[in-house]
């Protein structure tokens, strides 16, 4: 047999030669070192050993939601304006000022509940991250296709992610543990009546809006504050699949949506979406039916008018799915001068989510990665060590000074740019309490009734099928939902399950909901 390391490279053979990750050239990748053809094989196998035990290490947990995902990049190219009002007046953002200006930007498409190979051609939201890269640092924009979430307080969030997750026991997706505790979240509903229409199986990545969700705020140069809203809107269009469309797709193909991306970006065919904000003034307004921090509600369009402010288009597919996909980390947190978060109670659980996970996910220094680095920003820090450093961010001009404040050298503090305190002055008391004006069923009614006549049946088939999976008394508090919901939806999806407004009218309204005088009065009349 030919030994392969003294194998002559072939003539003209370019190709660079395979070394270690210590820089020693690899003679032979087809067999270990052993005592004899045969074996026994020994220790001091360094190559071997480095090349085995690196790959047992390959995978790194996979996200605990939000697991199989695409990346891509692109810019934002903004208008200057909000509408047709100067952009100033509502926030100093850098990004937003100019027009023409373009940020590059990552995004990072995804399923929510399947892990790393699932289908995606799911039922399941979707998710819609985006990463600016602006001179002013990372503006992380973390937001999902249907514009509303299940839930209005971060505490839930573990609870509402275990019932749609597999049971603990058989590792099945069971409708019977979803609906059991979406029967008992009333604030849950508008959310399923888009998750279970056709809107929750969008047709791909490309062809599907994205809804920032929760409310932020924008601050401009006086230090002014106001509640905005972000929606992402296709120039491609809003396809979605109906059950039975998604069924064939996925029989042949697990990773449609990411296939589709990747091969309109590689035909020079990019895909863009224009970046519409609503804005309200930043108070409670108490004029209205509904709390603008809670994120089960949209904004009414014809008092908060979505306005164009920008657009994004992509342009370039990742060269490595490890390092730009599974390593990519988003976060609410991320925002930049002129963006600030509001008192959304979402917000503020999921700002420390994110980068808990990630420091355990990826590691301590993950910001130290080529994709999560500020690409047009200096990092400057004092935080050092940790598990994977690379290498040490930009210190002063003594090296030695990695603390502040010194008068030695080191690192200052910067100036704020305008105003350092912003926003309105709140006073309370410190309590664990639901909002006022939870109004969970009226939003929910109108999207119902703005479906089309095909969206409907199919939201009324998927309920009937999948509810019918779960208890009897899960079925009947669905229903008695549903009729608080819209009428006819509540009708419908009795009917399918056997319930009449009878079978339900004995309910009484759960312990977690406040009910409006509307719905007092739908609930005396029941169906
Ligand atoms: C991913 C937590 C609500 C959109 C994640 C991850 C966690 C998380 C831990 C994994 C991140 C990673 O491993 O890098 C939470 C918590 C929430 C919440 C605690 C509520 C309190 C939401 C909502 C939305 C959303 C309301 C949509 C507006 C996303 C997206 C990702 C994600 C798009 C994937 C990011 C990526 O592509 O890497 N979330 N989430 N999440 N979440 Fe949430």
């Amino acid at each position: 047999m030919t030994d392969v390391a003294s194998k002559p490279s072939a003539p003209g053979d370019e190709r660079p030669v395979l070394t270690n990750r210590q820089g020693h050239p690899v003679y032979d990748n087809q067999n270990q070192r052993t005592v004899g053809a045969r074996g026994p094989a020994t220790l001091e196998n360094y190559q071997f050993l480095e090349k085995i035990s690196h790959f047992d290490r390959e995978r790194i947990p996979e996200r605990v939601v939000h697991a199989r995902g695409a990346v891509a990049y692109g810019y934002f190219e903004a208008y200057g304006k909000l509408g047709d009002e100067p952009i100033a007046q509502y926030t100093r953002a850098k990004l937003f000022q100019e027009a023409g200006k373009r940020t590059d930007l990552a995004i990072r498409f995804s399923t929510v509940i399947g892990g790393r190979d699932s289908s995606e051609a799911a039922r399941d939201p979707r998710g819609f991250a985006i990463k600016f890269y602006t001179e002013d640092g990372n503006w992380d924009l973390v937001g999902n296709n249907l514009a509303v979430f299940f839930i209005r307080d971060a505490i839930k969030f573990p609870d509402v992610i275990h019932s749609l997750k597999p049971d603990p026991v058989t590792f099945r997706q069971e409708p019977a543990r979803i609906f059991d505790f979406m029967s008992q979240t009333p604030e849950a509903m508008h959310m399923l009546v888009n998750l279970f229409s056709p809107r929750g199986i969008p047709a791909d990545y490309r062809h599907q809006q994205g809804f920032g969700v929760n409310t932020y705020k924008w601050v401009n140069a006086e230090g002014v504050t106001h509640l905005v809203k972000y929606h992402w809107m296709p120039k491609q269009g809003v396809k979605s699949l109906t059950e039975a469309d998604a069924a064939v797709i996925q029989g042949q193909d697990l990773g449609h949506a990411s296939k589709d991306l990747y091969e309109a970006i590689e035909r020079g065919d990019y895909p863009e979406w224009e970046l519409l904000v609503q804005v309200m003034s930043d108070d409670e307004h108490p004029e209205l039916d509904f709390d603008p921090l809670d994120d089960t509600k949209v904004w009414p369009e014809n008092e908060f008018p979505a306005r164009p402010v920008g657009k994004m288009v992509l342009n370039a597919n990742v060269k490595n799915f490890f390092t730009e996909n599974e390593q990519i980390a988003f976060g609410t947190g991320v925002l930049v001068d002129g963006l600030d978060f509001s008192d959304d109670k979402m917000l503020v659980g999921r700002t420390f989510s994110y980068s808990d996970t990630q420091r355990y996910r990826v590691g301590p220094n993950y910001l130290q990665l080529p994709v999560n680095q500020p690409k047009g920003a200096r990092v400057a820090t004092n935080q050092q060590g940790g598990q994977m450093q690379y290498f040490v961010d930009q210190v002063g001009e003594n090296p030695h000074v990695n603390y502040e404040p010194s008068i030695t050298g080191g690192l200052r503090e910067a100036t704020y740019p305008t105003h350092d305190e912003q926003g309105p002055e709140i006073v309370g008391r410190l309590t664990r309490k639901r909002i006022p004006r939870t109004n969970d069923y009226k939003q929910a009614g109108q999207r119902y009734q703005l479906l089309e006549q095909w969206e409907k049946d199919d939201l009324v088939a998927n309920f009937v099928a999948l509810i019918g999976q779960a208890a009897r008394a899960v079925q009947e508090r669905m229903v008695w939902h549903f009729l608080l919901v819209d009428d006819e939806l509540g009708l419908r999806v009795g009917e399918g399950l056997g319930i009449g407004p009878d079978d339900v009218r004995h309910l009484e309204p759960l312990a977690s909901q406040t009910l409006t005088p509307e719905d007092e009065e739908r609930l005396a009349n029941l169906g």
